[in-house]
């Protein structure tokens, strides 16, 4: 099997931007995947933006009867309880998202996120009927220290569980020195480390392994999109600041057709 027997996700991090007035984007992207709906249909590819919990519900009001899908960039492992601050995995799916992102490295540096809570996090998407984005990367020193693939492993060896199927989790590799920065790994970099997550893959889930998408995540664009996306394993990508406006997430888009 290829790559791109594994259908292709564009999936937008908008982070922590994005009031009301910003869902005039949320409206142009999906207007522009409904003016590619028999292209999105041929090639199997899916797009998504991932948008602060205040918009969540708005954002899929805007984006009824088209093809693009509203998800969420965290959640709590716990259905409801006494969470003040929190937003369970249902919240989300009420609310109108089919996705969620975990462990992004922003929730893991600045909320402590370790490996197991992100595991946690992970069935709660799943008892939620989210698609759960899991993100892996490897931190500049690390990659110095010639470390990124142990690094990035042992991470998803951890956060995730035995139950995860290619119908319920995405893996995203973002090397945390890309994400922001404007600098990407060589296609070679890319190529080593999502190799090795598909093998790793292959092996806990045996075929199921070989149908889990990885996306590439970290100062992707327009620009170096197509690039990307022709490396081996690579499914998709998981878009920051490229996808706060139509224009550059559709051209990504477009790029992934
Ligand atoms: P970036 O962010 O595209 O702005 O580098 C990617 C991410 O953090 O998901």
């Amino acid at each position: 099997m290829t790559h791109r027997r594994r259908k292709r996700l564009i999936a937008g991090n908008w982070k922590m931007h994005g009031l009301r007035a910003d869902l005039a984007e949320v409206g142009e992207s999906a207007r522009g995947l409904r003016d590619r709906q028999d292209r999105l249909s041929a090639s199997g590819v899916t797009a998504a933006l991932c948008v602060p919990f205040t918009l969540i519900s708005a954002a899929a009001e805007a984006i009824r009867e088209t093809p693009l899908a509203i998800g969420g960039q965290d959640c709590h492992p716990e259905p409801s309880g006494a969470h003040t601050g929190d937003v369970s995995a249902e919240m989300l799916a009420d609310a109108g998202a089919s996705m969620v992102i975990l462990g992004h490295s922003e929730r893991r540096r600045d909320h402590r996120e370790t490996n197991a809570i992100i595991r946690a996090k992970l069935a709660a998407a799943r008892r939620a009927g989210l698609l759960a984005i899991v993100c892996v990367g490897e931190t500049e020193p690390e990659r110095d220290a010639g470390a990124a693939v142990q690094v990035v492993s042992r991470q998803l060896r951890e956060s995730l569980d035995d139950n995860v199927d290619a119908s319920n989790t995405v893996v995203a590799y973002e090397p945390v020195w890309a994400i922001g920065t404007g600098r990407t790994p060589t296609a070679a970099q890319i190529a080593e480390m999502h190799g090795a997550l598909r093998a790793l893959l292959k092996d806990r889930f045996d075929e199921e392994g070989e149908k889990v998408r990885i996306l590439y995540g970290g100062s992707m664009k327009p620009e170096n999109a197509r690039m990307i996306l022709a490396v081996d394993d690579v499914d998709g990508g998981l878009i920051g600041g490229a996808s706060l406006k139509a224009e550059s997430f559709l051209a990504i888009v477009d790029a992934a057709l």
